[in-house]
C-alpha cells in the first residue's frame, strides 16, 4: 500500500510517498525563505508560494521515488487545521490527483499527522500520552488510536512556538525564531533572569505563555532609558542570557503539565508505554532532554521524531493518510477544507476496516 502525502498548511510546501512497511519511498520538503523578514508567516504570500511550487514539489517526489502516479492506492493531503489559502491549494491538487487516477482521496487533520509520525519513526504504540507543540498548538492529549483522541490540557493563548517565535521577534532574530533561541541559549546562564510560570500549579492540565512573553518583553525594554524596545542594542551576552532562561521556563511550564498528564495517562492506561513530543517545538534538545528525564522517572519510553519529521513535512501526512485508509477512512471530494479543526471532536466512523501494526 502506497499513500502520497501533501502538506501545505503553513509555510512548508511538501509531497511525500509512504507505504505501509513505514518505508519512506521519497520526500520532499520546501521550506519558504519569503516569510523571514517579516517575523512570521504572511498568509497571502504563503498560499501563493505553495501554488507556485505544490505541482514541481509532487512530481519531484514521484521522480526520486521512482514510481508511476498510477502505482499508488490513496491521495492524502493536510486539509486543516492551518492558513487556509495554502490548504487549499494543497486539497484542490490531491483531490484532482485522485480523480484523475481514480484513487481515493483522505482528508488528514494537520495535527493527527504531527501526532501519528512517531509511530512511523519510533514505533510508537497505542495508546500513548502526547505533548504537541508547535507554531499553532499546545496541547497534551491521550491519543487512544488513528482517529481517536483524548486532549487533556490546552493553552488558553499563545501556542508553545507562537512564544518562541515572539520572543525571538522582539531580539530581532528572523522567523522562525525557535532553532536561533535554542541556539543562542547553548552558551546563555539559564538561572540569570527569573521569569514567571503562568497557571504553575493550577488544577488543569492548561498552559499560558502570555505572561511569560510580556515579562522577557520588560526584560529587553529595560535596557533603553525610555523604555522603547526598538532602541535597544544587547550583548551577545545579554541575548543568551535571556534566551536560555526563557528556554528554561518555557520547558519547565511544559514539564510540570506533562508530568500532570502522566497521572491521569497511568491511571486511565496503565498498559501505555510511551511519551512523545511532536511539532515544530519537539526539534528543541533542551526540552526534548527534560522529557525524556521526566518519561523515564515514570517508567515510560520517551520517542520524538527526528528532527526533520518534527517540523512540517509531507511523510507525516502520507503517514496519517495511511493509518487512515487502512482504518477505512476516506472522504467524498466535496470535502471542504478546515481552518480550525480539533483534533479531539467527535471522531466520524470509519467505513472498513483494516488497520497497521504499530
Ligand atoms: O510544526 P511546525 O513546523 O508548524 C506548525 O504547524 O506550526 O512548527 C513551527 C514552530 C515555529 O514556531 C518554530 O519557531 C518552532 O516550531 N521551532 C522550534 C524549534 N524549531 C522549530 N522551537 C523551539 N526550538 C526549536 N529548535
Ligand atoms: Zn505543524
Amino acid at each position: 500500500m502506497i499513500v502520497l502525502g501533501i502538506e501545505s498548511s503553513c509555510d512548508e510546501t511538501a509531497a511525500a510517498l509512504v507505504n505501509e512497511k513505514k518505508e519512506i519511498l521519497a520526500e520532499t520538503v520546501l521550506s519558504q525563505e519569503e516569510h523571514k523578514i517579516y517575523g512570521g508567516v504572511v498568509p497571502e504570500i504563503a498560499a501563493r508560494a505553495h501554488l507556485e511550487h505544490i505541482e514541481d514539489i509532487i512530481e519531484h517526489t514521484f521522480h526520486k521515488a521512482k514510481i508511476q502516479p498510477k502505482d499508488i492506492d490513496a491521495v492524502a493531503a493536510a486539509a486543516g487545521p492551518g492558513l487556509i489559502g495554502g490548504v487549499v491549494v494543497g486539497v484542490m491538487a490531491a483531490k484532482a490527483l485522485a480523480l484523475a487516477l481514480n484513487k481515493p482521496f483522505i482528508a488528514v487533520n494537520h495535527l493527527e499527522g504531527h501526532a501519528l509520525v512517531s509511530r512511523l519513526t519510533n514505533n510508537v504504540e497505542y495508546p500513548y500520552l502526547l505533548l504537541l507543540v508547535s507554531g499553532g498548538h499546545c496541547q497534551i492529549l491521550i491519543v487512544k488510536n488513528v482517529n481517536q483522541y483524548e486532549r487533556l490540557g490546552t493553552t488558553i493563548d499563545d501556542a508553545a512556538g507562537e512564544a518562541f517565535d515572539k520572543v525571538a521577534k522582539m531580539l530581532k532574530f528572523g522567523y522562525p525564531g525557535g532553532p536561533m533561541i535554542e541556539k543562542m541559549a547553548e552558551i546563555g546562564n539559564e538561572n540569570r533572569f527569573a521569569l514567571p510560570h503562568p497557571l504553575r500549579g493550577s488544577n488543569d492540565l492548561n498552559l499560558s505563555f502570555s505572561g511569560l512573553k510580556t515579562a522577557v518583553r520588560k526584560i529587553i525594554e529595560s535596557y533603553d532609558a525610555d523604555g522603547n524596545i526598538e532602541h535597544v542594542i544587547l550583548s551577545k551576552q545579554d541575548t543568551a542570557d535571556i534566551c536560555a532562561s526563557f528556554q528554561k521556563t518555557i520547558s519547565e511550564c511544559l514539564i510540570e503539565k506533562v508530568a500532570k498528564g502522566i497521572d491521569v495517562f497511568q491511571k486511565k492506561y496503565p498498559q501505555g508505554r510511551h511519551l512523545v513530543v511532536a511539532g515544530g517545538v519537539a526539534a528543541n534538545s533542551y526540552l526534548r532532554q527534560k522529557l525524556k528525564n521526566l518519561a523515564e522517572e515514570n517508567n515510560l519510553i520517551f520517542a520524538a521524531p527526528p528532527l526533520k519529521w518534527c517540523t512540517d513535512n509531507g511523510v507525516m501526512i502520507a503517514w496519517a493518510g495511511l493509518e487512515r485508509f487502512a482504518n477505512g477512512y476516506t472522504n467524498d471530494l466535496d470535502f471542504k477544507p478546515r481552518p480550525r479543526w480539533p483534533l479531539d471532536e467527535d471522531a466520524p466512523k470509519a467505513a472498513g476496516a483494516g488497520g497497521v501494526k504499530a
